[in-house]
């Protein structure tokens, strides 16, 4: 019969040692760590945790407290959020800080019921952030702890919502055995290095005694959606330069994927059968294409054809593709805060 400190105490025991050096994990006290444990937590949703020090450390620079988060307009938020995608996160962590400031005194909640219902902060992030930044017992499940605990205890995933709710459960009975705080980080960082999707290193593993993952040897698990799996879309994208060597840029309507986001003008971005139908004022003239930029989302695939426009045949694109738009110098471009897919455009146009 399982017991949850069969798991506890040599996890905690190997994370004491092992545990990575994060910067939202150093000296945890009431006073900065929840603010940092909720940025950290924003970020870390779709991105991985080495792009998300390097944006976490400049960010907490900027904006040390809540207070001075809650202080900042959209496009400063936005503007720093570039490059690591899924924008909206950047808008709502401005809202919930917002949110706390007037509501809560500028206090971060310790209660799931209260934090779930603030912008951007779901099921998941509750949980964590009650774990993490106040040491209480939650259902904290991530993809690795997920991962790690069903090939524990060989649950069956083929129903992913199900699996998940006796993960939950799982992670619910050990926060309360021991440290929540340790548990669920310790979880985590077994899951990212040592119980890691392909390759799994059983033999340093430090719950590997009680594994069932590993008597069976059944590793199973699969986690991400398989890349060719995903739809592929396409779409053209406008280089457009001004006699006085400026480029047009446009916002992105606030609602969608890459909201408020700034852009070199695109088409929409379509399948494969309605490729045909977009920019129909220019399909038969000469449009000298200087690339191909290749970007991957969580649930499409996109290949926009980068396309140079001469200055006076602009106007013949479709309107909506200017919707919001300015003339903007080269060198002001980086400052806007460009997503990483026109970051790539941007490449194309410097090299
Ligand atoms: N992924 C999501 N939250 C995390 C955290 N707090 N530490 C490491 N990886 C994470």
């Amino acid at each position: 019969m399982y017991k949850p400190n069969d798991i506890t105490y040599p996890l905690i025991s190997w994370y004491k040692s092992n545990k990575r050096d994060l910067p939202w994990r150093s000296d945890y006290n009431d006073k900065n760590s929840p603010y940092f444990v909720l940025v950290s937590e924003f970020m870390l949703q779709q991105t991985t945790v080495p792009t998300v020090i390097r944006y976490f450390e400049k960010f907490i620079c900027r904006w040390p407290t809540l207070f001075d988060l809650s202080n900042a307009s959209e496009n400063e938020i936005i503007q720093s959020w570039s490059g690591l995608g899924y924008y909206s996160r950047a808008t709502n962590l401005l809202k919930t800080s917002q949110i706390i400031a007037d509501d809560f005194s500028y206090k971060i909640p310790d209660n799931i019921e209260v934090l779930k219902k603030l912008p951007g902060i779901g099921v998941y992030m509750s949980s964590s952030i009650v774990s993490i930044a106040y040491n209480l017992p939650s259902k904290a499940v991530d993809t690795n702890i997920q991962r790690v605990l069903t090939r524990y205890f060989q649950l069956d995933y083929s129903n992913p919502r199900i699996n998940r709710k006796n993960v939950e459960n799982l992670v619910e009975e050990l926060t309360l055995s021991a440290s929540p705080r340790d548990v669920v980080q310790a979880l985590m960082d077994l899951g990212s290095s040592i119980c890691s999707v392909n390759n799994p290193s059983c033999n340093i593993c430090p719950i590997r005694e009680h594994c069932k993952a590993r008597s069976k040897k059944n590793f199973d698990f699969r986690n991400n959606r398989d890349l060719k799996s995903l739809p592929k879309r396409y779409g053209n994208v406008f280089v457009i330069r001004n006699r006085v060597g400026e480029y047009l840029i446009s916002k992105r309507p606030d609602k969608g994927i890459l909201a408020k986001t700034y852009q070199f003008p695109t088409t929409d971005w379509v399948d494969d059968r309605n490729y045909k139908k977009l920019i129909t004022n220019f399909s038969k003239r000469d449009m000298p294409q200087i690339g191909i930029v290749n970007h991957r989302f969580s649930h499409f695939q996109l290949q926009l054809k980068v396309i140079e426009i001469p200055f006076s045949d602009y106007q013949l694109l479709d309107n909506y593709t200017f919707q919001n738009s300015d003339w903007v110098a080269l060198r002001n471009i980086d400052k806007l805060g460009l997503s990483s897919l026109m970051r790539k455009v941007l490449k194309l146009i410097k090299d």
